[in-house]
């Protein structure tokens, strides 16, 4: 069986770790590590088999495991990626924004070569990743437009430089449209679909976004559009949110654990 690390013991992380300890995932969970150490020990507390919570960040891979799962932030995987190749190990991201930065895709993405190592970036809350891969080379146009309960996108960078108060909109309003690029600069913790969408199809500056604040939603909504030589697709997903984390959706986490329960099994993969 694989041997997995966890780095982020938050709302995706505990997930995997529970789907590995109930053998939904068939793994095993050997090495943890959270910023938070009250996160590392409470999520370890949850656990039937106690895995070793490490010092740092970087003694998950330094350790004999297969796959680090990364479930914590940007900034940790601009910290840890490269050293977890260098170490020979395979990873899985879903802090996916960090990737477009376009030094750290190049620099990880030459790694993956060198070192012969894999980087599996889940699907996370949207569906159509699938059918936006297969068009790839025949894209004119793709949009994604997001809708929001303003508590889902607390805290965002954007507000910093806004004198929006989200708080206290009374009707559905447009707080961002612009590139994917921009909206995962702005907006780190809320948009890494736009992230995925990017690397998936046409890059982070010819991807639109428009966020929508919307105090009526009970869901996080993702709309894709995309439209080429190939033809019309569309997609939308009402995304029940996480109910610790109110930016990540269900489907993010679920969409995590199911990538993993592939990567850990000899089975027959569907879709692309
Ligand atoms: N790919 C997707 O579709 C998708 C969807 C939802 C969330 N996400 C991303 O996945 C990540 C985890 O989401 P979550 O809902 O579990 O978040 P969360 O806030 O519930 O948990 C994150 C955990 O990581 C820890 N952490 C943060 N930075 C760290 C660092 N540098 N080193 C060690 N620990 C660190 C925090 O203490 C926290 O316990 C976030 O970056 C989020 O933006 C991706």
């Amino acid at each position: 069986m694989k041997k997995i690390a966890l780095l982020g013991c938050g709302a995706i992380g505990t997930q995997i770790a529970l789907s590995i300890d109930s053998g939904k995932i068939p793994a095993v969970l050997t090495h943890v590590f959270d910023q938070s150490e009250d996160r590392s020990n409470k999520l370890v507390s949850k656990l039937s088999k106690k895995p070793e919570i490490v010092k740092n960040s970087h003694l998950l891979s330094s350790n004999n495991v297969d796959l680090i799962v990364e479930a914590a932030s940007q900034d940790a995987v601009k910290d840890v990626a490269l050293s977890v190749l260098q170490n020979r190990k395979d990873m899985m991201i879903m802090s996916v924004g960090a990737l477009l930065d376009e030094s750290i895709f190049e620099i990880l993405y030459d790694a993956c070569k060198e070192f012969k190592r894999t980087i599996y970036l889940p699907s996370g809350a949207i569906a159509g990743l699938d059918g936006i891969k297969a068009v790839k080379d025949e894209l004119d146009a793709v949009t994604l437009i997001t809708t929001k309960h303003p508590r889902s996108l607390k805290g965002a960078k954007f507000f910093e430089t806004s004198d929006l108060d989200v708080e206290s909109l009374s009707e559905p309003t447009v707080v961002f449209q612009g590139s994917a690029k921009d909206a995962v600069s702005l907006f780190p913790a809320n948009i890494n679909v736009a992230a995925l969408l990017s690397l998936a199809g046409l890059g982070s500056e010819k991807t639109s976004v428009k966020i929508i604040a919307d105090p009526n939603s009970i869901t996080n909504t993702h709309q894709v559009e995309a439209i080429g030589k190939f033809g019309k697709m569309s997609f939308i997903v009402e995304n029940i949110p996480d109910e610790n984390n109110p930016k990540t959706s269900r489907l993010a986490t679920l969409s995590a654990i199911e990538r993993l329960r592939e990567i850990c099994s000899q089975d027959i993969h569907i879709g692309t």
